[in-house]
């Protein structure tokens, strides 16, 4: 894994388009909408800015219009004060105003009127004024008799011809106040200002203004009017106002009813100049925003257009929406930058973590081999104790499955007595940390000797999460070590004594010679005489007791030369016999046919009195002494586990008592020179040593075992007399080649164990024939097939039984060769196995080893019939 680079899906490539399009797709819609609303909030904004435009012209028109009408009023109440003081105002007084009028005054009227209202009799009156001289100065007085129910009050005026005129006369004399005319058209005009406005002031004979409409009728004295040229009148209007750029439409109705014609006056921006039309205005006839105001004239109502051309328009708008559009493009595509940065980042840092997390799962499946496949047994806890590790090798050494362990707390087995603290499985369930050597109760009661490292297992805050035991099993090492230093003590202190017996022997040499020597100078019944004696006698024991330390040390001289063990056992046996005494019995079983051993014979009996003197001992209210002999061969491996030990072809001898045995601590030292548990002056503690220094200064070697109130056994291995062979392999133990291959009848119940033995004995080299129980097998027997060798079972189910199978073989055929195996041998006694009078059926232990049966089979095959 490592080194090895993860880059991002495909997929992950190809959907990153996706956040961008939307991204941009989001940024121009925004821009978009933005910019329009700007647009549409601008043309709101810029209608607003030519609606005031359009209101301020109205305003400044309707103020003109008043200020024109404003003299007229002036003049009215000047006459009416005249009247009021019995003047009767002429034409003269009337033209001298006027002219001061036309003088002074912006808006000079085109034509002034007085109307003094007289009554239709008084027609004297109407004369004077008709025929007043003043030239230029018109009178045109007219009185118009009144309603048809011939009463004063409702007369109407005849000023003019004209309905307007006529119609603001009328309204004035009403309401007391100035009044302005509609526009209407008068004759005799140059066209362009045809069309006039007629401001007319009421005068009343009270001097006074009547104040109910009533009054105002019956009391009116006269009008003063006077008429403007409309055209005259707007160009005054915007003679002082900044120049108008819009055009502008004067009309009564904004927009009358389709072809109702009217007055109207059209401001052309371009000729700075207003045209009288007559005709109708239509809003598809105007082009761009056309912007209706009302005026109020005094009376009478205008409506003021103003058209502002859609190029006007567009000159009012500002680049604010166009530039919104263009910085919000700019930010959309920064913002897409953006996106597609923060997504390479983003999936820089996946890929980043995806390579750290399959680094880390690598790691994970390494470290999980590791553990797995470790010899040393790990075993990880958490703070409650529960086990969350527990490896193959834990399985081993506890005795119990991870699928029983983990997850669980470990329940540590009872331990029993002989187990020192402290105990490994008790520090896993208490969470206890240890290091070093310790001792450990499997699930199934054994106890180990365990090499123990435990650790805390830390979180990243150093808390504690739990701990690590890793431990191995170091029972065999242990025991090894042991027997390594017993050896080499058992060596030093040889050394050590052997040394100082050595120099002690060769002093007390000297003792005893020239106490002999001064012996034959006394009178042996002399009192001298037996004073020596006692001294040779000290002397002598203290040359035995050097002797026993040379031996132990092997330092002693011996004799070896080729002896029948079984001979020697047997000359050994009687005389035990007798000095044993009857509470113990001799017991001996001896293999035939052993092999011969070069050994001093005298230092192996007394070998052999010594063990047999330590088993009285240890039987004092009497038992069995059971000497042993046989053949064996030591392999390799067994060797490896024995100190000083050469593989090789053996004779064993044992001797087995059943007395009070030894606890651990006296096996231990039992062998050491000096080691007695017997009292003082009873044992002198060499007779072990001796035998152990004897056995391995003859190639030999020394085994005890031991076993509190059942007994002990020691076993002497001795060499084979020209039979060691070094490494001893299995080419040695197969038969003969030379020879035809001899045939093995095999009788097992167990197929498995049939199959097994089968192939073991044909990879041996020899022909096998199968039987099932004793009856095929005595069936087979019965058959004309050779048979060299029977290879039987002793329990099977049902049936014989191997001995009654080998009884009934050997009446068949007596010389047929026989080996019985069993799991059981120490419950088959000797005469259980003397089948027939001096004829003991061997047998197998098992389970055995391939070597062992191999050897087995091959040794009784060459016995000689
Ligand atoms: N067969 C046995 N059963 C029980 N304990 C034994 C046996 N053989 C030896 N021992 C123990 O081993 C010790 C040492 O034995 P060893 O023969 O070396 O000395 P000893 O018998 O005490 O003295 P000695 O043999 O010199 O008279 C004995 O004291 C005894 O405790
Ligand atoms: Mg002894």
């Amino acid at each position: 894994m490592r080194g090895q680079r993860v880059t991002a899906p495909p997929r992950a490539r190809a959907l990153r388009w996706i956040p961008l399009a939307l991204t941009a797709l989001l940024g121009i819609a925004a821009s978009a909408t933005g910019a329009f609303l700007f647009y549409d909030g601008e043309g709101e904004r810029l209608h607003l800015a030519l609606d005031y435009r359009a209101e301020w012209r109205a305003k400044d028109l309707e103020t003109k219009l008043r200020a024109i009408g404003t003299p007229v009023g002036g003049f009215a109440t000047f006459l009416a004060m005249q009247l009021a003081d019995g003047l009767n105002p002429d034409g003269a007084s009337f033209a001298r105003w006027a002219q001061i009028r036309s003088d002074y005054a912006d808006n000079k009227p085109r034509t002034y009127y007085w109307w003094p209202y007289l009554s239709t009799q008084d027609s004297a009156a109407s004369a004077s004024i008709a025929s007043h001289p003043d030239p230029g100065f018109q009178t045109p007085l007219h009185y118009a008799p009144g309603g048809d129910k011939g009463e004063a009050s409702e007369l109407t005026l005849e000023a003019d011809a004209q309905a307007a005129t006529r119609e603001v006369l009328i309204r004035a004399w009403f309401s007391g106040a100035v009044r302005m005319s509609r526009p209407y058209r008068t004759w005799g005009w140059p066209d362009s200002d045809a069309t006039e406005i007629m401001f007319a002031a009421p005068i009343y004979r009270s001097g006074r203004m009547p104040t109910t409409i009533a009054d105002r009728q019956a009391s009116l004295a006269g009008v003063v009017a006077a008429g403007f040229s409309l055209h005259d009148v707007l160009e005054a209007a915007i003679r002082d106002t900044p120049r108008i750029s819009e055009a502008i439409y004067i009309s009564e109705e904004p927009w009358p009813a389709d072809d109702t014609r009217q007055y109207f006056a059209r401001y052309d921006p371009d000729k700075n100049d207003f045209i009288m039309e007559i005709g109708s205005l239509r809003p598809s006839d105007l082009a761009g925003v056309v912007i209706a105001k009302r005026v109020e004239g005094q009376g009478v109502n205008f409506y003021m257009l103003s058209q502002f051309l859609p190029a006007e328009v567009a000159a009012g708008r500002s680049p604010g929406p166009w530039l919104f559009l263009f910085s919000g493009l700019l930010l959309t595509t920064a913002a897409v930058g953006y996106v597609h940065l923060s997504l390479m980042r983003r999936e820089a840092l996946t890929t980043a973590v995806s390579i750290s997390d399959a680094r880390l799962r690598q790691t994970h499946r390494e470290l999980e081999a590791v553990i797995r496949s470790s010899p040393a047994a790990i075993v990880c806890v958490d703070n409650a104790r529960v086990v969350t590790v527990w490896n193959m090798a834990a399985e081993r050494l506890f005795g119990l499955s991870a699928l029983e362990a983990v997850g669980r707390r470990y329940q540590p087995p009872a331990s029993g007595n002989g187990v020192q603290p402290p105990e490994l499985g008790r520090a896993i369930a208490e969470g206890l940390m240890i290091d070093g050597t310790a001792s450990l109760v499997t699930a199934d009661g054994r106890k180990r000797d365990v090499s123990v490292r435990s650790a805390i297992l830390t979180g990243d805050e150093s808390e504690m999460l739990g701990a690590v035991y890793v431990a191995s099993d170091v029972t065999d090492m242990v025991m090894l070590e042991e027997q390594l230093r017993q050896a080499q003590k058992m060596e030093a202190i040889g050394q050590l004594t052997g040394g100082v017996a050595h120099d002690f022997n060769n002093l007390l040499a000297v003792v005893i010679g020239n106490l002999d020597l001064i012996g034959t100078a006394f009178n042996p019944d002399s009192r001298n005489a037996k004073l020596l004696d006692g001294a040779l006698r000290a002397a002598l024991r203290g040359a035995d007791l050097t002797r026993a330390l040379l031996a132990f040390a092997r330092r002693q001289p011996l004799q070896p030369a080729p002896v029948n063990i079984n001979q020697l056992i047997e000359g050994v046996c009687t005389l035990l016999e007798h000095s044993l005494g009857e509470t113990v019995a001799v017991v001996r079983e001896l293999q035939a046919d052993l092999w011969p051993v070069s050994i001093d014979a005298v230092q192996l009996e007394s070998a052999l009195t010594n063990l047999a003197i330590n088993a009285r001992d240890a039987m004092p209210s009497g038992g069995r002494l059971l000497i042993q002999t046989r053949n064996t061969h030591l392999d390799s491996d067994y060797a490896l586990h024995e100190p000083g030990l050469v593989a090789g072809d053996y004779v064993v001898i044992e001797v087995t008592d059943n007395g009070h045995g030894m606890p651990p601590e006296v096996l231990a030292h039992a062998a050491e020179p000096f080691f007695t548990t017997k009292g003082e002056g009873k044992g002198t503690g060499l007779g072990l040593a001796m035998v152990y220094g004897f056995v391995k200064q003859s190639a030999g070697h020394m085994k005890i075992y031991s076993e509190l109130g059942r007994g002990t056994t020691v076993r002497l291995y001795l060499p084979r007399l020209g039979g060691r062979i070094r490494d001893a392999g299995v080419a040695t133990l197969l038969p003969s080649t030379a020879a035809a291959p001899k045939t093995v009848l095999v009788v097992e119940d167990n197929a498995d164990l049939r199959r097994l033995v089968v192939g073991q004995i044909q990879g041996l080299g020899y022909k096998v024939i199968e039987a099932v129980d004793g009856d095929q097998a005595l069936e087979i027997a019965s058959g004309p097939g050779t048979i060299d060798l029977v290879f039987s079972d002793v329990v099977m189910s049902g049936g014989l039984s191997g001995f009654d199978l080998v009884r009934e073989l050997r009446q068949r055929r007596p010389k047929l060769k026989l080996l019985l195996t069993s799991g059981f041998p120490g419950a088959m006694s000797v005469p259980e196995r003397e089948i027939e009078p001096g004829f003991i059926v061997p047998i197998l232990t098992k389970p055995y080893r391939r070597d062992e049966l191999a050897r087995q089979l091959r040794e009784i095959l060459e016995e000689a019939d």
